[in-house]
């Protein structure tokens, strides 16, 4: 593929959202020893995306001008590096792309072959790419920080998943509910029904003065909150919670992240734990295989051509999504 031009979008600076999107044509990027090229077939848009678009993460991210944004995809095998084990010409995946570079609103990307999973013919390319940093978070977020076994084999817990209409909270929703769990979601009232579809056992209205309040309608405390909402004071959450509950905030604020710090040298029972998601294939071929086997589903806001991937990208800005944002070359 040396040489071959490719269409891509991209950024030259911080700031501008949508508007500050350019559609460019660069070189197909190589494969480094252990990575993959793939010819995209989906690709997902996360708030991730255009928070380093707006500088909220610098200096760390973008690790240069011109950026191309965009970490979730699933397509095909074109070429893979030399060290590559796993996959071949040809073979269908779903790709985490590394944060730091970007590079998913392209036609083709390259991947570490560490967060790439083989995707059967069964899961389709925007079902996968809305796994990635979605489903792997929620994933993340349930098993690892809230200790949920999603085999079921656990002890009873209530768990609090807000904004379940979102990319991460759709996933959070399904999840729990494989696990040994009561389910309480909140979201906007035009999503109730859905996220009730889901599996959640009750649902509130997040524009309800109970829903604002996080309050369980059955009365329940929570061993476990799945924050995937704007940030929201300890305060809130501290009378919701069971004595050892937790609550995993995975857009913690730098307020959050001092309660946290205050919590550590108080030896506080009830605590915030702030997430930062690590993708790992082996989770993506966990999240994966439940699609294929229909125990899990990507719900989809919408699709957009990437020539229109500007208005993917306000959509996410928005904040009002339900499900993933798509984009496809
Ligand atoms: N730490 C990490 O590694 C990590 C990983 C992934 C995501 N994140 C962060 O997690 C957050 C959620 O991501 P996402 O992809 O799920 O976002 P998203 O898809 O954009 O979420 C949109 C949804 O949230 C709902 N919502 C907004 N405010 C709410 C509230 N106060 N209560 C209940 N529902 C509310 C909206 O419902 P309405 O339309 O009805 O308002 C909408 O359906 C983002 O800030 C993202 O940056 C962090």
């Amino acid at each position: 593929m040396a040489g071959k031009l490719m269409r891509a979008v991209q950024y030259n600076c911080y700031g501008g959202g949508p508007a500050g999107l350019q559609h460019v044509k660069v070189p197909v990027p190589t494969p480094n020893n252990d990575e993959i090229l793939i010819k995209t077939e989906a690709a997902s848009v996360n708030p991730f995306d255009w928070k380093v678009q707006k500088g909220m993460l610098r200096p760390v991210f973008p690790r240069k001008f011109p950026h191309i944004p965009g970490t979730d995809l699933a397509g095909e095998v074109i070429e893979v590096g030399p060290g590559v084990q796993h996959f071949k010409t040809g073979d269908k995946v779903v790709s985490v792309v590394n944060a730091l570079n970007g590079g998913g609103l392209a036609e083709y990307a390259v991947a570490k072959e560490s967060v790439t999973a083989a995707r059967p013919l069964e899961v389709s390319a925007a079902e996968g790419a809305g796994l990635g940093v979605a489903g792997l978070t929620a994933h993340q977020a349930l098993t690892q920080s809230a200790g949920i076994k999603l085999d079921g084999t656990g002890p009873q817990a209530n768990i609090l998943i807000t904004a379940a209409s979102g990319g991460v909270g759709q996933y959070a929703v399904q999840l729990a509910k494989l696990g040994n769990t009561h389910v309480t979601a909140t979201c906007g009232a035009r999503n109730m029904d859905l996220v009730k579809r889901l599996g959640a056992d009750e649902v509130i209205n997040y524009k309800t003065p109970d829903g604002a309040a996080l309050k369980s309608p059955s009365g329940r405390k929570y061993d476990a909150v799945i924050h995937c909402a704007a940030s929201t004071p300890w305060s809130t959450f501290e009378p919701n919670l069971n004595d050892n509950g937790k609550v995993i905030d995975i857009t913690p604020s730098p307020t959050a992240l001092m309660t946290f710090a205050l919590q550590k040298i108080s030896f506080s029972k009830k605590k915030l734990v702030p997430l930062v998601l690590i993708p790992k294939r082996e989770n993506l071929d966990y999240l994966i295989n439940l699609v294929k086997e229909r125990k899990l589903k990507t719900i989809i806001d919408s699709k957009h051509p990437l020539s229109k991937a500007e208005d993917a990208w306000a959509k996410s800005i928005d904040g009002h999504a339900t499900g993933k944002i798509i984009v496809e070359p």
